[in-house]
């Protein structure tokens, strides 16, 4: 772990009490719809990957064997306590996504939603969420990517020149074209609020 890594950990340490409070209207406004979109579709083992405060919890579905990974300890302890509020039964642990934990092919279903975009090293991330994955296996994606509008494409990219030395955060970039180019079947997609977010449900080959 690098000491970016350190710092950009601590950050998130600090910021799990108030996290979402402080999203709440992005949370309403652009992420909230994914969730649900996203998370009925898994089904038998199931990933999620740096899962947060455990936002996606409510929306899975009776019966997958579900774990969590995420490096915050702090995420990690307020996604429990939503866990055992919910009954969920749930293995979370700690864990980078840029190397996780996990044989090949252990999953049936790997989600990953809005973290992509802060991970550090997006590509490699990506082939740690594929190489988990069983032949077949289904991977859920929503993100905030760089969007159709030329006008915010260009603020985003403005944004990245700050954000992404200091918080670690990308808003100019596209998850979907590597899972593309790994050859998945994209088996559902949205795009909305000019772009802005994308859900993207894919079979690796
Ligand atoms: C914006 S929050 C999103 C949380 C959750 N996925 C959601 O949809 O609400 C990003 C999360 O990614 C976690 N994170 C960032 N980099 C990570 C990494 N390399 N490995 C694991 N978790 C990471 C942060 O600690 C934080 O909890």
């Amino acid at each position: 772990m690098t000491s970016r890594d350190d710092r950009l950990q601590r950050s998130w340490d600090r910021r799990a009490g108030t996290y979402e409070a402080r999203m709440s209207a992005a949370e309403k406004r652009w992420f909230g719809a994914a969730r649900p979109w996203l998370c009925h579709r898994a089904t038998g083992r199931t990933l999620e990957v740096a899962l947060g405060t455990g936002l996606n919890l409510p929306h899975y579905p009776a019966g997958i064997d579900f774990t969590g990974v995420e490096w915050s300890r702090s995420m990690l302890a307020v996604a429990a306590r939503r866990a055992a509020d919910l009954g969920f039964v749930a293995d979370l642990r700690r864990g980078d996504a840029r190397d996780l934990p996990f044989d090949d092919a252990s999953f049936d279903t790997v989600v990953m939603t809005f973290s992509l975009c802060g991970v550090g090293d997006e590509k490699r991330s990506i082939d740690e969420l594929a190489r988990v994955l069983r032949p077949g296996g289904l991977l859920l994606l929503a993100d905030h990517v760089e969007s159709t509008s030329r006008v915010v494409r260009w603020l985003q990219r403005l944004a990245d020149l700050v954000s992404v030395p200091l918080q670690g955060e990308r808003y100019c970039h596209r998850p979907l074209r590597q899972v593309e180019a790994m050859g998945f079947t994209v088996e559902g997609h949205v795009r909305r609020n000019r772009g802005l977010i994308e859900q993207v449900a894919a079979r690796r080959p």
